[in-house]
């Protein structure tokens, strides 16, 4: 297992759950990830007024990671607002796969999995490749 420093990550997701924009579901959620480089990226929840366009921090993470250039994305955690971790949804799952692949280190309330044992099976970039055209 790569050398994860857990509660730097922890912090960095708790810290996120200040910036979230929740008004709906009041539900807070951030998340902290360690990328191959060293780097670290964060995200927060963003809901809408329009109910269903709201994106997950999961999302922003990975999206602010490719917007600052690029990356893996090689451990997870995610919390909600009493700085517990919460489960990725299954959405988010699947966007996480795609930057972080089965490997992808996720921590949860029952300790540290992978991508893969959260969604196994999963559909990913060489499903498309293999048949493509
Ligand atoms: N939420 C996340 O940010 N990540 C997840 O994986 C689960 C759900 C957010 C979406 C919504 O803003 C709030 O939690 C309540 O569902």
């Amino acid at each position: 297992m790569a050398d994860v420093d857990w509660e730097r990550l922890r912090s960095g997701a708790r810290a996120m759950t200040e910036r979230s924009y929740a008004p709906y579901s009041e539900v807070r959620v951030g998340a902290a990830a360690l990328c191959a480089d060293g780097s670290i990226v964060t995200g927060c929840n963003v809901e809408n007024a329009s109910t269903g366009i709201g994106v997950c921090a999961e999302v922003t993470l990975a999206s602010s990671m490719v917007a600052a250039g690029g990356g893996r994305l090689v451990a997870l955690a995610v919390v909600a607002g009493d700085g517990e971790p919460i489960p990725p949804c299954g959405r988010c799952r699947q966007f996480l796969y795609e930057f972080g692949g089965a490997e992808l280190l996720v921590e949860t309330s029952s300790g540290v999995v992978t991508l893969g044992d959260l969604l196994p099976d999963a559909f990913g970039p060489g499903d498309v490749a293999d048949r493509a055209g």
